[in-house]
């Protein structure tokens, strides 16, 4: 089971998500909740995780911050060895966003499976940032073939 807990602002992330989420279900067991529902229960009962969000201020956005803040004690010790990868909506950038989910999952001793993926959008001015988003066709297929793999190394158990 590919557990993706996502959150967004404007809907990039959001399509990311659900791209991820329909590759994943054509390969086996997937589900995705948002990042404010998502529990330690949610994690337990799957065996890799994408994450996805939008990058704020140089981070992951602040309610995908809360769900790790939420969820990291209960789990520590727990989750040891299981999957994860990242895939990540910006403006121009991406990478503080990624790299701070790496260093908490570092924690649980989570295992990288695939490289970050990182949208960019270009959004810049006030106008852009707060504007719906509309991911490209080749980014949602990128985020596809994310979750597909991920599900097929999951399926087969090779993650
Ligand atoms: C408050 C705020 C801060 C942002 N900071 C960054 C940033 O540091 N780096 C970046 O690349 N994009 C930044 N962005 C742009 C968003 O990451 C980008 O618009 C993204 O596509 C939003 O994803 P969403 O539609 O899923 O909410 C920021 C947007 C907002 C609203």
């Amino acid at each position: 089971m590919l557990l993706i807990v996502w959150h967004s602002r404007t809907g990039a992330a959001c399509a990311m998500a659900e791209a991820a989420l329909r590759g994943a279900m054509s390969e086996g067991e997937a589900r995705a909740v948002p990042a404010a529902e998502a529990g330690p229960d949610d994690l337990l009962g799957a065996q890799g995780y994408l994450f996805v969000c939008p990058e704020n201020l140089g981070t992951m956005s602040g309610a995908m911050k809360e769900f790790f803040d939420r969820c990291y004690y209960p789990l520590l010790g727990r989750i040891e060895g299981r999957a994860f990868a990242t895939a990540i909506a910006a403006g121009s950038d991406g990478s503080g966003a990624e790299r701070q989910i790496e260093r908490i999952v570092t924690g649980w001793r989570l295992r990288r499976i695939a490289e970050g993926l990182i949208v960019n959008l270009g959004a810049q001015t006030p106008e852009e940032i707060r504007a719906a988003k509309v991911v490209p066709a080749p980014a949602l297929q990128k985020c596809h073939d994310l979750g597909q793999s991920f599900g097929a190394g999951l399926a087969m158990g090779a993650f």
